[in-house]
C-alpha cells in the first residue's frame, strides 16, 4: 500500500497552517479520520491530532504505535510528526496537551465531535487552562481534500482503471438462474483481486424491479430472462474511493428498457459535457435534469447527478440540485477535482438504469477516469 510522500504532506500542512492562522486560533484539534489520514497517512481506527502553527501532535494507542513508527522511518513519513501513545482516554490526554501548550483559541471540527465529547474538553480545559476556548470550525481540513494533489490524481488515475476491469470481468457474473447475491460475491472478489483493500460500499445488485431501487441490497432474487440489472460497486485502492456503476440486461432488451437507458446515457454524457472549470456543480446537476426532463422522466431521477470521491466514498463536491440549509461551501467546480457523475431514472414495480463514471476536472475541462462501455449490454 502507498502513501502520500512526505512533500506532499507537508504542502497540506502549509494550506492548513494558513487557515489556522487566518481565523486567529493557536490550534485546531482534529478528530475526523479521514482529515487525519490526509494529514497524516494514517489509515487505522482511533486517533486525533492537534495542528499548531509549527507542530503537529499525533495521539494513538499502543495497536498502532508499531505501523506508524515504522512509516516515520520512509518516504511517507509525516513532517514535523510528535507521537504522542494514549494510555488512557484519547480526549484526556488531547486536553492535557493543549493545556500544556498553552493554547488559549483552539478550533474543533464541529462536524466531527459529539456534544457529549464537546462538553467534556471544555469543561476539563476550563479547570486546566482557565481563559482557554473551544472554537467551532467547518471544513478547514475538507476545502483542502476537495481539490485532488498530484499524488491523489495518480491514486485515483489508477484506481478507476482498475475497477474498469473489475467491470469489464464482471460482465461474465450476469447470468440467468444466478442470485444477486451470488454475482455481488462474485464481483467482491474480483475487487480484491485487482489490488484494492476492500470494496468502498457493499456492492449493488438490483435486478427486475429490485433496479427501481437506487441504493437496493442484494437479495436471492434469481436473475431472469429481460430484466435490466443495476450493477453498482467501489473499491478502495490506496486509502482512495472509486466508484462505477452500468446497468445491463440479461437477455434482449424490451423497448422500453432501450428507451430508459438511452434517457439516463444522454443525462449521464450531457452532465460530463457540462464539467469544466468554474462551473456551476448545481449547473452540472441541472444538465442531467434537463435530459430527463425532456425524454418525460424527470420524476423518476430523484437523487443527486454526483458527489466527490477520494479518502471517502461521498464527499464534497456535491453535483446537486441547490441545497439552502447544507450546499454552503464553493459553487463552482474545480481543476483538480474528482466526483461520480451517476444519473438513474427509476419506476417502482419495474425496474431502473444509472450509469456512474468517475470523472476528473482538467484545465481542458473532464477526463472520465473510470473506461468501460456505457451501451446497454445484453448478456
Ligand atoms: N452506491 C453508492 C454510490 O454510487 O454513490
Ligand atoms: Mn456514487
Ligand atoms: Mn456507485
Amino acid at each position: 500500500m502507498s502513501h502520500a510522500p512526505t512533500g506532499i504532506l507537508a504542502s497540506r500542512h502549509q494550506q492548513i497552517r494558513q487557515a489556522i492562522v487566518g481565523r486567529s486560533l493557536d490550534a485546531l484539534v482534529v478528530t475526523s479520520l479521514p482529515n487525519i489520514t490526509y494529514l497524516t497517512n494514517f489509515s487505522g481506527s482511533s486517533a486525533a491530532v492537534v495542528m499548531t502553527e509549527d507542530r503537529i501532535l499525533f495521539f494513538t494507542d499502543s495497536r498502532y504505535h508499531t505501523t506508524v513508527t515504522e512509516r516515520q522511518a520512509g518516504p511517507c513519513a509525516c513532517p514535523g510528526f510528535e507521537l504522542v501513545v494514549v494510555e488512557g482516554s484519547y480526549d484526556a490526554t488531547v486536553t492535557a496537551h493543549l493545556a500544556r501548550l498553552g493554547a488559549r483559541q483552539i478550533g474543533f471540527e464541529a462536524a466531527h465531535l459529539t456534544v457529549s465529547r464537546h462538553e467534556w474538553i471544555a469543561s476539563t480545559l476550563t479547570a486546566q487552562s482557565p481563559g482557554s476556548k473551544l472554537v467551532a470550525t467547518e471544513g478547514v481540513v475538507e476545502v483542502g481534500r476537495v481539490v485532488k494533489d498530484a499524488y491523489e490524481v495518480g491514486v485515483l488515475r489508477e484506481a478507476a482503471q482498475r475497477l474498469s476491469d473489475v467491470a469489464t470481468a464482471a460482465f461474465a457474473d450476469v447470468r440467468t438462474g444466478l442470485t444477486e447475491r451470488e454475482v455481488a460475491g462474485s464481483i467482491d472478489r474480483r475487487i480484491r483481486e485487482a489490488g484494492f483493500e476492500r470494496p468502498a460500499f457493499e456492492t449493488i445488485v438490483a435486478s427486475g424491479p429490485n433496479s427501481a431501487l437506487p441504493h437496493a441490497r442484494p437479495t436471492e432474487r434469481k436473475l431472469t430472462e429481460g430484466d435490466l440489472v443495476v450493477l453498482d460497486f467501489g473499491g478502495v485502492y490506496d486509502s482512495y474511493c472509486v466508484d462505477l456503476t452500468r446497468t445491463v440486461a440479461v437477455g434482449r432488451a424490451s423497448a422500453r428498457s432501450r428507451e430508459v437507458h438511452a434517457a439516463v446515457l444522454s443525462a449521464h454524457d450531457a452532465a460530463v459535457a457540462a464539467v469544466v472549470p468554474g462551473q456551476s456543480r448545481f449547473a452540472i446537476d441541472a444538465a442531467a435534469r434537463a435530459r430527463l426532463e425532456a425524454a418525460g422522466m424527470a420524476d423518476a431521477f430523484g437523487h443527486g447527478t454526483g458527489h466527490g470521491l477520494g479518502i471517502e466514498i461521498h464527499e464534497d463536491p456535491r453535483i446537486v440540485k441547490r441545497r439552502p440549509d447544507v450546499d454552503t461551501r464553493g459553487e463552482q467546480v474545480a481543476l483538480g477535482m474528482v466526483f461520480t457523475i451517476e444519473p438513474g431514472a427509476y419506476f417502482p414495480g419495474w425496474g431502473g438504469v444509472r450509469i456512474e463514471d468517475d470523472v476528473l476536472v482538467t484545465k481542458g475541462g473532464v477526463e472520465t477516469l473510470t473506461r468501460v462501455t456505457t451501451e446497454l449490454l445484453e448478456l
